[in-house]
């Protein structure tokens, strides 16, 4: 994929884009549009999009709970996997979680995927949970690692 990509918060208007976004990243598990509108508006939900120009290629949708927030889904389209975008988007989310007063960043990982679970290790995420056979597979059933990663808040500007 050319060209560089931006990240733009995204809400509850772009909902049917998330959901595009998320069926294509997903393709066992669609997420009604409806269902993005309710989970990426207020209170504490917060989403970022990915454009390479004005092509959708990945997102992130999240949610603060008091002082804890978590990923809910992030995903990067096939073509546009590898570049640091889902390091990017990650990245974003933390930032949203701050600004948010979250101090802690959660998610849920199966564990068998590899590429997420190499994103999240990278990005300093440590394993705080394990629950067995979470996810359903075609072939049986999978455990989901439960994340975490510590949140700062938002810096003040200079001279504060
Ligand atoms: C997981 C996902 C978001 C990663 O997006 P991405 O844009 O390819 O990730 P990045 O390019 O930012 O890679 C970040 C790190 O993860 C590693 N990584 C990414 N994909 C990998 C893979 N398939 N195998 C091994 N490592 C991988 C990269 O090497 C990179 O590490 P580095 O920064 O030390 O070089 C993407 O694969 C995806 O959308 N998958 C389908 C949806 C999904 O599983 N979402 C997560 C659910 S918990």
């Amino acid at each position: 994929m050319s060209g560089a990509v931006t990240l733009q918060p995204a809400g509850p208007l772009e909902a049917g884009v998330i959901a595009a976004l998320q069926r294509a990243c997903f393709p066992d598990d669609p997420w009604d549009a409806a269902s993005i509108a309710t989970l990426a508006g207020p209170p504490g939900g917060f989403a970022v999009l990915a454009l390479a120009g004005e092509q959708p290629v990945g997102f992130v949708l999240a949610r603060v709970a008091a002082e804890d927030a978590e990923i809910l889904a992030i995903g990067v389209l096939p073509e546009a996997r590898g570049g640091g975008l889902g390091r990017r988007l990650v990245e974003a989310a933390m930032e949203g979680a701050g600004r948010l007063g979250a101090t802690a960043l959660f998610l849920e990982v199966a564990e068998d995927n590899d590429a997420a679970r190499a994103l999240y290790k990278t990005c300093g995420f440590y394993s705080v949970g394990r629950r067995p056979g979470y996810y359903r597979r075609a072939d049986g059933r999978v455990a989901a690692l439960v994340l975490r990663h510590a949140v700062t808040g938002p810096s003040l500007p200079a001279g504060h």
